[in-house]
């Protein structure tokens, strides 16, 4: 009725207020058990847009896919930036970085840009595709000297290869591992990125509790396991290192030249990189492991005649397989069940800040106040999972994101009309990832490796599809609540 209209409006020309009935739980990204849940009730209570009072702060949820071009648009109304900066300094504990609070000049987001986009792929991709053949089939790293099955977590198989070759593409090797076949000091580099797996891990664990502002300290080991990683990355210990990637090399420059950082707050900017380019990655890589293999005839077609076209051959010799940016873009199949896994298991929650009082105008014309220090939120998987934009949406179909001519699909409509913003796991407008292209090319030079090197399947044949562990919704794409064993073998060659 009118007067509870009234009642739940903070003012008039303020959209719906949602008051307390959610926990105060000290920030944004913990709205219940269950916020796919609760965003869909509320939508279907409100509308288009609602707010949330979360620890003080006003939250606008926008829910409706039409109106997120709104919020784009309204681009100039925002600090994209502050949010950002202030989560990073809370979970890896580094001083500011804002260059409004004066201890660096450098724009991190130009950095980002500048070494992760455009061609400054090309060697990134290049030192994956080295590192992850180095890390599957070295003969003394995984075993892999027979033809007998190896069982392992499907899980702790992705997180170990992908995260070891991530490690080096991004901080470089202590050697040249081309020219420097000392076994000894390629052992001895493995045990230390395998100690850095265990303690970011450990760290990784209570991200979200750190995000929600708990302090570090209360969690002691999780806490040194921070410290650990971090000391690593000290620049004194950086630049013992070959090959570094672009990002780092220019990353350690501006902070040597543009900053007053310590040398433990350099060292843990870089540890926020390495959070960021692992973090939403390695359960990415394990979904789509998990799904190809119940895609496996079209996917290894692919495979197979785009490393024909490379004229690249599976070689048990040592030499390196290279595709190439192009080649990687034109992989259809393989970036339908990639996509697909992502719409399926992303939970990414994209935050804004108003920096100044504006009226919001939605796609239905209606028009909102949001004050100065306000959020504004979408949290995309409610059009993930929207059965009328995706049919059957739980349901894994692996040329969801395919059109008739099996090629990249992208009409995708609700209520008749055509959707701009349907597949969101990387963040929209401004603050989208500056990482994606990399992390989609690095998912496809894995699966590429691992059908055309191994027969891979699945110990239990009839084994449940793990769930989502909702305690990291709100940062990206959910892990497995367990592991599943797979066993895998070198082809016969
Ligand atoms: C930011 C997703 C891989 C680097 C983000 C954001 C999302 C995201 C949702 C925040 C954007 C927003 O809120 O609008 C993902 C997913 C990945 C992935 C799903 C893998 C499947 C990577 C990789 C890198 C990377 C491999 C490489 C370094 C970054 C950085 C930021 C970021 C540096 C912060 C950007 C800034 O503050 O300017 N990512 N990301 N990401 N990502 Fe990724």
């Amino acid at each position: 009725c009118c007067y509870c209209m009234y009642m739940l409006r903070l003012h008039p020309g303020e959209p719906p207020l949602e008051n307390g009935l959610i926990p105060y739980l000290g920030c944004a990204l913990q709205f219940g058990a269950n916020p796919l849940e609760f965003l869909r009730s509320r939508q279907n209570k409100y509308g288009h847009i609602f707010t949330c009072k979360i620890a003080g702060k006003f939250v606008h949820f926008v829910t409706d896919p039409f109106s997120f071009s709104s919020v784009m648009r309204s681009g100039r109304h925002f600090d994209w930036q502050k949010f950002y900066y202030a989560t990073s300094a809370k979970a890896f504990g580094h001083s500011s970085i804002d260059p409004m609070d004066g201890k660096t000049t450098e724009n991190v987001h130009e950095t980002f840009m500048k070494t992760l986009q455009g061609v400054a792929l090309d060697p990134l991709i290049e030192s994956m595709m080295e590192n992850l053949q180095h890390t599957m089939l070295q003969p003394n790293t995984l075993k892999v000297t027979s033809q007998e099955w190896i069982t392992e977590g499907l899980y702790a198989f992705c997180y170990r290869v992908m995260f070891e070759s991530g490690y080096l593409t991004f901080f470089g090797k202590e050697f040249n591992s081309k020219e420097d076949p000392n076994i000894a000091r390629q052992e001895a580099q493995r045990a230390l990125i395998l100690n850095a797996l265990e303690n970011f891990k450990e760290f990784d664990k209570i991200f979200p509790a750190l995000v929600a502002g708990l302090p570090i300290h209360v969690f002691k080991s999780a806490y040194s396991a921070r410290e650990n990683l971090a000391k690593e990355l000290m620049h004194e210990n950086l630049r013992k290192r070959n090959n570094m990637s672009d990002l780092i090399t220019l990353r350690m420059f501006l902070n040597d030249t543009l900053s007053t950082l310590s040398d433990m707050d350099k060292a843990k900017t870089h540890l926020a990189v390495l959070w960021a380019s692992q973090a939403n990655t390695l359960p990415a890589t394990f979904w789509s492991v998990f799904n190809i293999l119940r895609a496996m005839k079209a996917a290894s077609e692919e495979i197979h005649q785009v490393l024909q076209r490379a004229s690249q051959k599976i070689n048990f010799d040592g030499k390196v397989i290279c595709l190439d940016q192009h080649q990687l873009e034109d992989m259809p199949v393989l970036d339908s069940i990639i996509k697909e896994s992502m719409r399926l298991s992303s939970a990414s929650l994209n935050i804004r800040v108003a920096k100044e009082s504006f009226a919001l105008q939605l796609d239905n014309n209606a028009s909102y106040n949001i004050r100065k220090d306000d959020i504004v939120a979408l949290y995309p998987q409610t059009i993930h999972l929207d059965p009328e934009i995706y049919e059957d949406p739980l349901t894994f179909k692996y040329d969801r994101y395919l059109d008739e001519k099996s090629q990249p699909k992208t009409n995708f409509y609700l209520k008749g009309r055509k959707l701009k913003y349907y597949y969101l796991p990387f963040g929209s407008g401004k603050t989208k990832c500056p990482g994606r292209q990399f992390a989609v090319h690095e998912i496809k030079q894995l699966l590429t490796l691992l059908i055309s090197y191994f027969d891979i399947e699945i110990v239990d044949k009839n084994a449940k599809i793990p769930r989502l562990d909702q305690s990291r919704a709100g940062l990206g794409i959910l892990q497995p609540t367990h592991d599943i064993d797979f066993r895998y073998r070198l082809k016969a060659h």
